[in-house]
């Protein structure tokens, strides 16, 4: 932790916020207000937040057995450090979709952001900004794609130690200043569609990302409980997106006025399924608006629908059973990430997206062949504690574990010593017993 040992590598030395925490404890005695050790920050979050929002970021479907399969699968694979090898610099930069980032890691869209912070989208999109780490919006935001747009753009525009190092390279015609990504949920309306597609466009955000696996939610027993369906309460949150979409309000603004369930039930969580077979006009009109910038299906967990993407046109995939949320009982993600990494990871972007806590799955996902990972719950969980401070906290902290984690296990790149390289860096243990949170904080 010699602060003075910063040879110029190709990453930020993200390590060095363990120094700044541990000085700002030593000699200001100042602490962290908050744990980040994932299972403590889970459970201090339900400290933080009311239960609607507690249980809406926490719930999972049925029993909880998938969100319990993919900490599991983690668990099973195990890294094998190597010895003296030189790693004071490190190199975390990977390129996905065109722009290259300082590190493997993309907010994932997450909705109603609201719910955890009075500004809701605008905390993780600033922070993703000022770490030049890419930013997925969710449809079903409690902002608008214009005002998470401006602060994205604020947070890249913010110099701080993270990001004078992190070079982005942008794709033509594209005007984001950081990497954002539009995650869409389609409804049945093409017009409001469209739309939503050029509004992106327009914003910045250059990915298309599909989501297939949430036209309704899944059964979630503790939203049941408490009816948590916040748009059918009085000053819903969560109809930002439609209620700032001039096509959408054209048509059916006088109903959202008399109905605030009226855009999620039509345009996000409506409960009638697309197929395959309109996902080529939907790939043609984002190509049209977008001049050609990749659209990426999200929900895939099966070789067979991986190929099929493949077929129709997409340039990627995530990897990801929605956290957990929608088909209990379901395998976890990272189990299925290897064959489908074997059959489509060289043709198309692989992200991998369900369960990752610590930099080490971080490095477990990329051995397995993921080009990137989404993160969701450790964000919100850290904007609930202390809004943009405490997302960022988490952030850098992920950030940092990771970089150590290189360091200390002895990998110096990213793509050169790690990704898709899981037969010499891990190894598997199918016996691995997880144990279950509640032993776990017991240690
Ligand atoms: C929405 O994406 C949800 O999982 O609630």
């Amino acid at each position: 932790m010699d602060p003075s040992n910063t040879p110029k590598g190709p990453s930020p030395h993200y390590s060095l916020y363990q120094r700044e925490l541990f000085r700002r404890g030593g000699e200001e005695g100042i602490l962290p207000s908050f744990s980040i050790h994932p299972d403590e920050l889970v459970e201090s979050t339900k400290q933080t937040l009311n239960n609607r929002a507690y249980f809406y970021a926490n719930s999972n479907a049925g029993l909880g057995w998938t969100d319990r399969a993919n900490r599991e699968a983690f668990y099973r694979w195990r890294i094998v450090p190597l010895a003296l090898r030189d790693t004071s610099t490190r190199d975390l930069t990977v390129t996905i979709l065109g722009h290259k980032i300082p590190a493997p890691i993309i907010f994932g869209p997450i909705g109603i952001n609201k719910l955890y912070s009075p500004l809701g989208e605008l905390v993780p999109a600033k922070v993703a900004g000022e770490l030049g780490l890419p930013y997925c919006l969710s449809t079903a935001a409690s902002q608008s794609i214009e005002d998470v747009a401006k602060a994205n753009d604020l947070g890249a525009s913010i110099k701080n130690e993270s990001n004078s190092v992190h070079q982005y390279s942008g794709p033509n015609g594209g005007n984001a200043q950081s990497p954002r990504f539009y995650q869409l949920y389609m409804g049945h309306d093409d017009d409001v569609t469209i739309s939503l597609l050029e509004r992106a466009w327009k914003s910045g955000f250059d990915v298309c990302m599909l989501t297939t696996d949430t036209w309704q939610l899944g059964w979630r027993p503790t939203d049941i409980n408490i009816a948590n369906y916040v748009f059918y309460y009085p000053g819903p949150v969560g109809n930002e997106v439609g209620a700032s979409d001039p096509v959408f309000m054209k048509k059916d603004g006088k109903e959202l006025l008399a109905d605030s369930g009226k855009w999620i039930d039509s345009s996000v969580w409506h409960g009638k399924a697309h197929t395959w077979k309109k996902i080529p006009w939907l790939i043609q009109q984002w190509k049209r608006i977008s001049k050609g910038r990749p659209f990426v299906i999200k929900g895939i967990q099966s070789v067979a629908d991986a190929v099929k993407a493949y077929e129709v046109g997409c340039e990627g995939i995530v990897v990801t059973n929605h956290a957990g949320r929608q088909v209990d009982g379901a395998i976890g993600s990272l189990e299925v990430l290897p064959d489908i990494v074997k059959a489509t990871g060289d043709k198309m972007t692989i992200i991998f997206d369900s369960g990752i806590r610590t930099g080490a799955d971080v490095f477990k996902a990329l051995a397995l062949g993921a080009h990137a990972v989404m993160i969701g719950r450790l964000y919100v969980w850290g904007m609930s504690h202390e809004g943009e401070h405490g997302c960022r906290h988490v952030l850098k902290s992920l950030l940092a574990d990771l970089d150590i984690l290189m360091t200390v296990a002895g990998y110096r790149s990213i793509s050169q010593d790690v990704c898709n390289r899981a037969a010499d860096v891990l190894r598997y243990n199918p016996s691995g017993v997880f144990p279950s949170p509640k032993e776990h904080a017991k240690l």
